[in-house]
């Protein structure tokens, strides 16, 4: 019902656009993760919205703006968003998008991984929003004793936000914290850019890198504050 109202509100908005710019090559259409049926309270479960959303964004060709709403909270479980997609996707942070707090939330198929995009091209994330990966009971369950003086090999925590096979994508102008491991990882990836970006995680949160590239070329990292984890797991 939402994801059909959000097509309707979709159509409507590609027609008015291409009306008022006839010459423009390509429509732009916008939408809202609430759109799609995501509540933002920071507690429901706002999952299967922001797959709809993707899947709506990643079905319309063109220029597509997906919009995570500012001054709300959503709660994502690990989540794997797939492209090739029509079009150019511009995903607008400007509210919070978070973990679920316990590693319980992670089954055995989402080992390593919290939001992860793969074969994805033409896609920007900015905003001005904060992605929140709530990592603290992850990094206490990799504390050797009581007072977390040493660290044992952790199950696999997740990276949170893993880029993998991709192309021509940049992250800007967004505050990503409190990983459960790595922040920002680009795997496999091309052209692409991670620039004016806030992270952050406390000093004793083991693993927390700010950005790992691997088997990546054409990378472009400027301009962001790191203030991450000194302690290193692998
Ligand atoms: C949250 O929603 C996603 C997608 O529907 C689902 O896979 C996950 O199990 C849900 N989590 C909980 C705790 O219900
Ligand atoms: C942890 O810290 C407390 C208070 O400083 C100390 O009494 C205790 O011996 C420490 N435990 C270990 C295992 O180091």
């Amino acid at each position: 019902m939402a994801t059909a109202m959000a097509l309707l509100r979709l159509a409507a908005l590609a027609g008015a656009v291409a009306l008022l710019l006839p010459g423009a090559a390509e429509a732009r259409v916008l939408l809202s993760l609430d759109d799609f049926g995501a509540v933002g309270d920071g507690i429901a479960n706002d999952t299967q919205a922001f797959v709809d959303a993707w899947e709506a964004a990643c079905a319309t060709g063109g220029n597509t703006y997906l919009n995570v709403p500012a001054g709300k909270s959503y709660q994502i479980w690990p989540v794997t968003l797939a492209g090739p997609c029509r079009g150019e996707i511009k995903l607008m942070i400007s509210g919070n998008i978070i973990a679920p707090e316990s590693p319980e939330e992670w089954e055995d198929g989402d080992q390593g991984r919290w939001l992860h995009f793969t074969g994805v091209g033409d896609l920007s994330l900015s905003g001005g929003g904060i992605v929140d990966g709530r990592g603290h009971q992850w990094w206490a369950g990799a504390c050797e004793d009581e007072n977390c003086t040493s660290y044992r090999q952790h199950e696999v925590a997740p990276m949170a936000l893993h880029f993998e096979d991709c192309q021509d994508v940049s992250v800007k102008g967004l505050t990503l914290q409190n990983s459960q491991r790595q922040h920002l990882v680009f795997t496999r990836c091309y052209n692409v850019e991670a620039n004016y970006l806030r992270v952050t995680s406390p000093e004793y949160s083991p693993g927390t890198a700010g950005v790992l590239v691997v088997s990546s070329t054409n990378v472009h990292i400027k301009d962001d504050l790191f203030s991450v984890g000194t302690l290193h797991w692998f």
